[in-house]
């Protein structure tokens, strides 16, 4: 897939991007097809084997082909090297993981190291830009540390540069973010940081402490939004409402916006659960209370075992039933499966006892309690229940009728919303989805609502 743009002229230096994961290795091709020579350093042989070898570790929309293309410019290499990597190199962009521990707070060991070494390798004056997400007081604690390896007479500056591309745009978030978010405590070497961007997007330059709170304070957000989303999906569900058009109507308002703001099975990947989380831990390091993320994380907890509830409720025990589960990736387009919502129905099936076939069209769904299917019709074969768990679009151009006739059963949990209800119905399928409207003949009387309208008592119910 090719993505169109055309960069802002910047001023080309040399850029050491140390990680090649989907942030390292997206800021290196694309710092690259801005006009920075750049040096990527990746740790994992075998990640670097690949890169070597002119192989995608990750898949991202439109990132072989700049690679591919920046590569043969001579401006794009991979290394191991970090010595390789610094010579004349004055910026360097470190993209290591900070993976989330058992406890929830965040794990700083492959930043402090990697930090430790390229302070080492330093021969003169350095800039480490830190785009990994880390908690407030990160880069001054790195700083410390970067300060006691570099040689006598080199200084070593870190500076904040949160990012905040969204996998599977993340090329098209590069070259137009919503805005780009600097943190330095010399706002000479912050403007120098803003400039080894395409020029014409919003700058927020700000202390170190801000930049990496901006950065856990709007994914904490974005996980609330999604958590409401299913909070009001299961009130609809009470109510015999539809969350579809409820919740259009709510983000329609220009100051509440209709992103992230969808139910379905929760949300996942390696960054909202492990930022809301490590936004708690802050919080509670500070003793401070924090009772809206709070309520976010605890309502995602239990998205996945609704979803599956839905099919209980549906189906009845669910031990010994064949499930098949469509999707394993967090979301569509992506191959990405940490802390996948999908992931959890399937633990949460076969944890009831359930038969799990699963299909992905581009996520490996390794140690899995599931047998894998190359095709969804083929997961289905035989099926009782099919719940939709990754909203890839193919799925939405499934034929019912083929998935009826391939099923032993008729029972279909849209979890991901994108599947046309009444088709699926039609081709005979009893169809749940998350914040589903019920048919206004079953829609559960409101006893409440009609007491405050007419002053009426609550009728007792008999027996
Ligand atoms: N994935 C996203 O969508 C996304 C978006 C915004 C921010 N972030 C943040 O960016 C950071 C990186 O995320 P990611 O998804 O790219 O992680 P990742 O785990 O996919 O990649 C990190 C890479 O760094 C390499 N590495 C670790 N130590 C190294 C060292 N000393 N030298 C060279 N390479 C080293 C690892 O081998 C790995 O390939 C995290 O803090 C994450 O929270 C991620």
């Amino acid at each position: 897939m090719t993505i169109s743009f055309r960069p802002r002229a910047v001023t080309p230096v040399h850029l050491a991007v140390i990680g090649a994961g989907y942030v390292g290795l997206t800021a290196a091709a694309c710092m690259a097809e801005s006009g920075h020579d750049v040096t990527c350093v990746e740790a994992s042989p075998r990640r670097l084997g690949m890169l070597l070898e002119g192989v995608m570790p990750i898949y991202e929309p439109g990132l072989e082909e700049m690679v591919a293309k920046n590569v043969a410019l001579g401006r794009l290499r991979f290394t191991s090297d970090v010595a390789e990597a610094m010579r004349g190199t004055r910026h360097v962009l470190l993209c290591v993981g900070t993976p989330p521990r058992q406890d929830g707070t965040p794990d700083l060991t492959q930043i402090s190291r990697a930090a430790r070494d390229i302070a080492a390798q330093a021969a003169s004056d350095l800039v480490l830009i830190v785009k990994s997400t880390v908690p407030p007081g990160t880069c001054e604690a790195i700083e410390i540390l970067a300060a006691e390896s570099a040689s006598p007479g080199v200084s070593v500056h870190v500076a904040s540069n949160p990012e905040f591309l969204r996998e599977s745009r993340a090329v098209e978030d590069f070259f137009n973010p919503d805005r780009i978010v600097v943190g330095s405590d010399d706002p000479e070497i912050g403007r120098e940081i803003a400039e080894l961007y395409p020029a014409g997007h919003p700058v927020v330059v700000c202390d170190r402490r801000s930049s990496e709170l901006i950065k856990y304070a709007a994914n904490t957000f974005l996980a609330v939004k999604i958590s409401f989303a299913n909070e009001v999906a299961g009130l609809c569900e009470l109510l015999g409402a539809d969350a579809a058009p409820v919740l259009r109507g709510v983000g329609l308002d220009s100051r509440i916006g209709t992103a992230f703001l969808h139910p379905g099975p929760g949300f996942g990947g390696s960054c909202l659960p492990k930022d809301l989380s490590g936004f708690l831990a802050t919080a509670e390091s500070l003793g401070y209370k924090a009772p809206v993320a709070a309520a976010a994380l605890a309502v995602n907890q239990r998205a996945p075992v609704v979803v599956v509830e839905k099919l209980e409720a549906a189906l009845g025990p669910l031990a010994g039933r064949r499930i098949a589960v469509l999707g394993v990736a967090f979301k569509p387009g992506t191959d990405d499966t940490r802390d996948s919502p999908a992931i959890e129905v399937v633990r949460e099936l076969a944890a009831r006892g359930a038969r799990v076939a699963v299909h992905d069209p581009m996520a490996a769904a390794d140690d899995l309690p599931a047998v894998t299917m190359p095709t969804p019709l083929a997961a289905m074969a035989m099926a009782d229940a099919v719940v939709v768990a990754t909203g890839w679009p193919e799925y939405a151009t499934l034929e019912p009728e083929l998935a009826w006739d391939a099923m032993a059963g008729g029972t279909l949990v849209d979890a991901s919303g994108i599947l046309d209800a009444d088709a699926w119905e039609r081709a005979g399928f009893s169809v749940y989805g998350v914040g589903g409207g019920l048919p206004t003949s079953v829609r559960p009387v409101i006893w409440q609502p009609i007491t405050w309208a007419t002053n009426a008592q609550v009728p007792v119910a008999a027996g």
